[in-house]
């Protein structure tokens, strides 16, 4: 009996010990490039629309940033404020459009760490991570997506391909089944591969090609975004 106890105890230090090495190895692949945070508060999670057979997914920097409260977005490249004066970012400005016109459910894809809050600072961190393979951690994931047909993705170019936190949610989430419809935001790179990229995570999904939003101009792109909800609303 003391033995068994004995081996359960050692057992349980082995599994704790494991965890632990897990999660310093976790800090050190971030804090690696750069000394950056856990997220503060917790993931948003599912913001519930009207229509609960349609997801619309999107990743920005804006809410995956340390920005200061008072951020001046006049000397921030890339960012936009909206109508009550507040940061947001491209993609969730056009997930925004999309989720008004279908009606969809809407989840925001969080990184368990936030970015730095230079734009130099984030692609040395991307950069990194994409040399050293490194997988973001991603905060949450949408508990059940069985009831969604549609699922429309809206998703930040990186280093000419889909951002690497939008990457690792791909990478564990199975869209089959459903229709996929991908929009990017840029500026300069357009679409790049975003349509082979999401089709080679999701291979049994219908992956079909939208629109690319340019960042520094995202409004002007609104008509086209809602004339294309429409045409394929149909
Ligand atoms: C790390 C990093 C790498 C980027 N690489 C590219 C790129 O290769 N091509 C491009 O057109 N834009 C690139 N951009 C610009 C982003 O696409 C642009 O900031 C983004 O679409 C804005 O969307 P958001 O405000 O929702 O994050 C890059 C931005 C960051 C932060």
């Amino acid at each position: 009996m003391k033995r068994i106890i004995s081996m359960l105890l050692m057992l349980s230090l082995m599994t704790a010990s494991w965890a632990l090495a897990e999660k310093q190895q976790d800090m050190e692949n971030y804090t690696r490039y750069f000394d950056y945070q856990p997220i503060a508060n917790e993931p948003i999670g599912l913001v519930p629309g009207a229509d609960h057979s349609t997801l619309v997914l999107y990743f920005s920097r804006v809410g995956n940033t340390a920005f200061p409260e008072d951020v001046d977005a006049v000397s921030y490249a890339t960012l936009n404020l909206d109508s009550e004066g507040k940061l947001i970012g491209t993609a969730q400005m056009a997930a925004c459009w999309i989720a008004e016109a279908t009606g969809g459910d809407v989840f925001p894809i969080q990184t368990a760490y936030t970015y730095p809050e230079s734009f130099e600072d984030t692609i040395t961190v991307v950069v990194g991570q994409e040399e050293d393979n490194i997988q973001p951690q991603i905060a949450a994931y949408p508990e059940d997506l069985s009831g969604y047909d549609t699922v429309w993705l809206v998703l930040p170019v990186w280093a000419y391909t889909i951002c690497k936190p939008a990457r690792a949610f791909l990478e564990n989430i199975d869209l089959s089944g459903k229709t996929v419809y991908v929009f990017t935001t840029h500026c300069g790179s357009g679409m790049a591969d975003a349509v082979q990229r999401v089709q080679d995570f999701q291979p049994n999904a219908d992956v079909r090609r939208g629109l690319a939003i340019a960042s520094d101009n995202p409004q002007s792109s609104q008509d086209e975004v809602l004339q294309y909800i429409h045409s394929v609303q149909k």
